[in-house]
């Protein structure tokens, strides 16, 4: 346990406000030196910490400037008026915030911090794709590798998946990797979808039987899940969107008691400003998003680790990949 150093506790007391329903305060003690430190490593490098939904409430809420989905992420990585961008979230956000800033350094505090959807798919497959499906354009998720994004004609997220399926105005597409992903969106559009078989090893854990559970245990409970949940899932679900249209469902319609089928961080952040609503919390970590810490994301500000670099050969065409999805 940290010394309780009482300056230290009085500086970050108005962020410890933040998040003190769902943190202890012994455990707050443990956290206030990084993120103090972190803080006052962003003031003297011109750094700004981008930190996505699913990361813990010490980094959600206590040292990252700008939090969303990977749709904000991306956008809002346009716009970042900074020398140093720390992506706190996996590979493939750094990689995006990267394209849409050649110039700029950033930062992802573990290499490891990698997305099961992203290794599902090569870019040699996207090409085998095409091949097969010479008429239908490519639709990647941002949940991919540079070089997939460089292969495909347009990026999606799950905030805008049916919107860029629905702006190609053709009879079918491509849209890869997450087969979950493009069946929700298929019941959703008369544009045919060709899938991949890649799955979310989190949301593919979830099932209809726990859906049905949780509304026996939980008489009036209300569901969100996640578009990379089974279909069967999202189809007994009450509302289903990305992670920022979830948590936009619970800010508006604040439902009494509600469940979110998505990564159990998710929970805990909404949870911090919300005491008038009752989550059940299922708790399936995503390991990748789990391996960003404090501690890594201060030593990066220090050290300068690890600086994301983007193949050149690839970079321009993988960009123009996402700057199509942000211009629709
Ligand atoms: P969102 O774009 O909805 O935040 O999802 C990202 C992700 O990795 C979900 O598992
Ligand atoms: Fe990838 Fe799933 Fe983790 Fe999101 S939750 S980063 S899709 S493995």
């Amino acid at each position: 346990m940290a010394t309780l150093d009482t300056e230290l506790l009085a500086r970050t007391a108005p962020l410890y406000e933040r998040v003190k329903r769902v943190i202890p305060p012994f455990e707050w003690a443990t956290f206030a030196e990084d993120v103090d430190a972190i803080l006052d490593l962003k003031r003297r490098r011109n750094a700004v910490v981008l930190a996505h939904n699913y990361q813990t409430p010490e980094i959600f809420h206590g040292v990252a400037d700008i939090v969303g989905d990977s749709l904000l992420l991306a956008r809002e990585a346009t716009k970042v008026d900074a020398d140093v961008i720390v992506l706190a979230g996996v590979h493939f956000m750094a990689e995006t915030a990267k394209l849409l800033n050649p110039e700029k350094a950033v930062l992802i505090p573990d290499l490891k911090a990698g997305c099961s959807l992203a290794d599902s798919i090569t870019a040699q497959d996207v090409r085998l794709m095409r091949a097969r499906y010479p008429d239908a354009p490519v639709i990647c998720y941002v949940n991919t590798s540079t070089a997939v994004k460089a292969e495909s004609d347009i990026c999606c997220t799950s905030g805008n998946a049916l919107k860029v399926v629905e702006s190609l105005g053709v009879e079918r597409v491509i849209m890869l990797p997450d087969e979950y992903l493009a069946q929700n969106i298929a019941k959703q559009t008369s544009t045919k979808i060709i899938a991949w078989k890649g799955h979310c090893e989190v949301h593919e854990l979830f099932t209809a039987d726990d859906v049905q559970q949780l509304r026996d245990d939980h008489p009036g409970i209300t569901i969100l899940a996640h578009p990379e949940c089974p279909p069967e899932v999202v189809a007994e679900a009450d509302y289903s969107g990305s992670t920022a249209a979830m948590s936009a469902f619970v800010d508006t319609k604040r439902p009494p008691r509600v469940v979110l089928l998505t990564e159990c961080s998710m929970s805990d952040n909404i949870a911090a400003q919300h005491p008038e609503v009752d989550f059940v919390r299922p708790c399936n970590l995503c390991p990748h998003m789990k391996r960003i810490t404090l501690k890594n994301i201060r030593h990066a500000l220090e050290t300068n680790q690890h600086e994301v670099t983007i193949d050149s050969a690839i970079a321009d065409r993988a960009r123009q990949t996402v700057e199509r999805m942000l211009a629709l």
